[in-house]
């Protein structure tokens, strides 16, 4: 039994243009202790999936489908049905969160003590002198300088890495079964964000505690996730254990953002390679495959015509493609981005005059 599990989530927003689902038929699985990861470019859904889990989807958006599973002492909860009451004690109880910009959810009046105090508080019914003891136990776990000092500071008064450091204690201090870090080191600047993420891992291994890492970064990704599921408009299109998915990336969408990363130690001599055009507003989808109009590999028959479904192409490795495993694995590497970025916006043109004039992939 995983301790969370995303069945079909659908989340929508109903703005004057029409309806928009931004997350559309997602589902998902994280297990005890480990580390999951949801990656995917600006705009596919990933944040609007963390807080469909959390309850905190706000108006003009609506949870409109699906299940989001668990798994409790007493049995499973499905936090989709739960009564607001029950929900607020899960939410920085048994889940804690972590925000991308640490200064938008630190409140600048009280101290750092104080909220974290108060977060522990909430959840637990101990005295103000155990909630400033734990408050001073959390900042000595995420390795703050001076802590003792710092408890009563305001936010203002710490760095950006410092003020993150406030939140993993606030989102850990009731010993929570999952965290949820949505972009947690994206404002932060590159040493402070490695920084950032050794503390993370190194508190997963400690406490046990489960993340769900959301990020755009696949170089994140590498370093600290056990499984990652791979999003795009609204829907998971690839997902695999980490070594998995880095060793034999299926989706062609994958494919493109891994050789769109730099590589570590390799001074780049040109510009890095982009994936041509952009991830489509929700408004926007197209008939068939959603990565169609990007992809390389798309033909003008099914891909433009049928949406593919998430198929088990080998164990545990779950691909969105109609080809996956079928397209030539020896094209499957960094050459296939060059081909991606050759070829589209015209690549169904050119496919289709390809096929039309019989050849095939
Ligand atoms: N309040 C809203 N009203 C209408 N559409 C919204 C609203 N909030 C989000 N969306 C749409 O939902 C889609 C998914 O947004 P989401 O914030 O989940 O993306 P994301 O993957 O987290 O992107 P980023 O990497 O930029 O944080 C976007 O296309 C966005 O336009
Ligand atoms: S289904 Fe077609 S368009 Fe979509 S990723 Fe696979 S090959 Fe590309
Ligand atoms: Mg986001």
């Amino acid at each position: 039994m995983p301790l969370l599990e995303i069945k079909n989530l659908v989340t929508a927003f109903q703005t004057p243009a029409g309806r928009v689902p931004a997350v559309d038929g997602v589902s998902l699985s994280i297990e005890r202790g480990k580390t999951l990861g949801l990656v995917g470019e600006s705009g596919c859904g990933k944040s609007v999936t963390a807080l469909s889990i959390l309850g905190l989807v706000a108006a003009p958006g609506v949870v409109e489908q699906g299940e989001i599973l668990l798994s409790t002492a007493s049995g499973t909860q499905n936090l989709l049905t739960l009564p607001e009451r029950q929900l607020r004690s899960v939410r920085g109880g048994r889940i804690g969160m972590i925000f991308q910009e640490p200064m938008t959810s630190l409140n600048p009046i009280f101290t750092i003590g104080n909220q974290i105090a108060e977060a522990v508080s909430l959840h637990q019914n101990i005295s103000r002198s155990a909630a400033r003891a734990r408050a001073l136990q959390m900042l000595r776990l995420v390795r703050m300088a001076d802590p003792e000092q710092r408890l009563d500071e305001y936010p203002h008064q710490l760095s950006g890495g410092m003020r993150q450091r406030v939140m993993i204690a606030i989102a850990l201090a009731c010993d929570p079964d999952l965290v949820i870090a949505d972009e947690p080191t994206t404002a932060l600047d590159v040493t402070i964000q490695a920084q950032i993420l050794a503390l993370l891992a190194d508190l997963r291994q400690r406490l046990g505690t489960a993340i769900l890492l959301i990020t755009h970064d696949l170089g994140v990704v590498a370093e600290t996730c056990d499984e990652v599921a791979v999003m795009y408009a609204g829907k998971i299109v690839e997902r695999a254990s980490a070594a998995e998915l880095f060793a034999r990336p299926l989706h062609p969408y994958t494919i493109g953002l891994l050789a769109a990363r730099p590589t570590p130690g390799v001074r780049h001599a040109g510009p890095l390679r982009t994936i041509p055009g952009m991830v489509p507003a929700p408004q926007e989808f197209l008939s068939g495959c959603r990565f169609h109009p990007r992809c390389a590999y798309a033909r003008s028959t099914d891909c433009v015509t049928d949406l593919p479904q998430l198929r088990e192409i080998s164990s545990g490795h779950f691909v969105r493609c109609h080809h996956a495993g079928a397209l030539d694995a020896g094209a499957l590497d960094v050459g296939a981005l060059d081909q991606m970025q050759s070829a589209p916006p015209v690549a169904l043109h050119a496919q289709t005059q390809a096929e039309q004039k019989g050849g095939s992939r």
